[in-house]
């Protein structure tokens, strides 16, 4: 039974598999030879809001012959107080997959235990595996290999997004610098367990430089919105810029995972400058996520 709950456990092979058979499905998108979930039903179990991660899975599962069914968390039992061992037992015998965007780490882990089939996590509190995969998979697509590459990652250096790049920069040989202020930079335990080139820092200029990739995410992460103010205050001038590209190589990628708030984690002209490689990162999930969808039932 194979799980997509965290890159830290996702083996190399796994992941370099997915990211090949990601270049296969983008180039074969409308004439598929195969159709991996033909007759499967798979479950997307959403806590909190999305746009391209259910639209993506949605599409993916039903172009791989499979019937999405979209299940707003809020409107099942477990809304109202359903234990996730008993739903994950229920929907186990019933629907082939999972796909779980929710806050707790340990809910998706949970469903994936007492379920019995292949469990994806599309975000929670801890990680966002299918956006880092996708967001290799673009960097690759137009710079080649990552591996020896610098990742400048700007911003809140303690989130989801943050976290499962960390898992990554051991893995496929690539230094990843994070700027963040004190208050949202990773732990040092979860810095030693993913061990690889990694450095933390408040001095986003010294982050960026030389850098091939600028990355960002929101400073509001969803759950957080209670800390919306200090966060603000906080990560002011945490930013990609103009002023901040020009310290990196020359040719660096921007990418952002998306939702973009204009004026906070990026402003407008740098999102507009590099629109083209964010919204292609964006349209990755579709084929990577289609990638980790066969995976999982191979
Ligand atoms: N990047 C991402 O996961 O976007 P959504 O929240 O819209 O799914
Ligand atoms: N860190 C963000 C990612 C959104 C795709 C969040 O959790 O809201």
């Amino acid at each position: 039974m194979k799980h997509l709950l965290s890159l830290e456990k996702l083996p190399r092979a796994d992941f370099e598999k997915i990211l090949r058979d990601a270049a296969g499905f983008k180039r074969e998108r409308g004439h598929h030879k195969t159709q991996p979930l033909a007759g499967q039903t798979w479950a997307l179990m959403f806590s909190k809001s999305s746009t391209r991660t259910r639209v993506s899975f949605e599409v993916g599962i039903h172009e791989l012959g499979g019937r999405p069914m979209f299940l707003n968390a809020n409107d099942i039992q477990l809304g109202r107080g359903e234990p996730i061992k008993d739903t994950a037992r229920v929907l186990g015998r019933m629907i082939h997959g999972a796909v779980i965007r929710t806050f707790a780490q340990a809910d998706v882990e949970e469903f994936a235990a007492f379920s019995n089939i292949p469990t994806i996590n599309a975000l929670t509190d801890d990680e966002h595996p299918c956006q880092i995969i996708a967001d290799i998979f673009t960097f690759q697509e137009k710079r080649g290999p990552i591996a020896g590459k610098t990742v400048a990652f700007i911003g809140d250096g303690a989130c989801n997004v943050a976290n499962s790049w960390i898992w990554t920069a051991a893995k496929f040989g690539f230094e990843l610098r994070i700027a963040a202020p004190k208050k949202f930079q990773p732990s040092a335990a979860l810095l030693k367990r993913a061990g690889g080139k990694i450095s933390v820092s408040t001095d986003i200029q010294a982050t960026a430089k030389g850098a091939d990739l600028l990355y960002t995410d929101v400073w509001i992460s969803m759950g957080k919105e209670a800390e919306a103010k200090e966060r603000i205050k906080i990560l002011t001038g945490y930013q990609i810029n103009q002023s901040l590209v020009k310290l990196a190589k020359p040719g660096a990628l921007v990418m952002h995972c998306l939702p973009a708030y204009r004026g906070k984690e990026i402003d407008d002209a740098t999102l507009e400058a590099h629109a083209d490689t964010i919204f292609e990162e964006a349209e990755n999930r579709l084929h990577v996520q289609k990638a980790i969808l066969n995976w999982a039932v191979s």
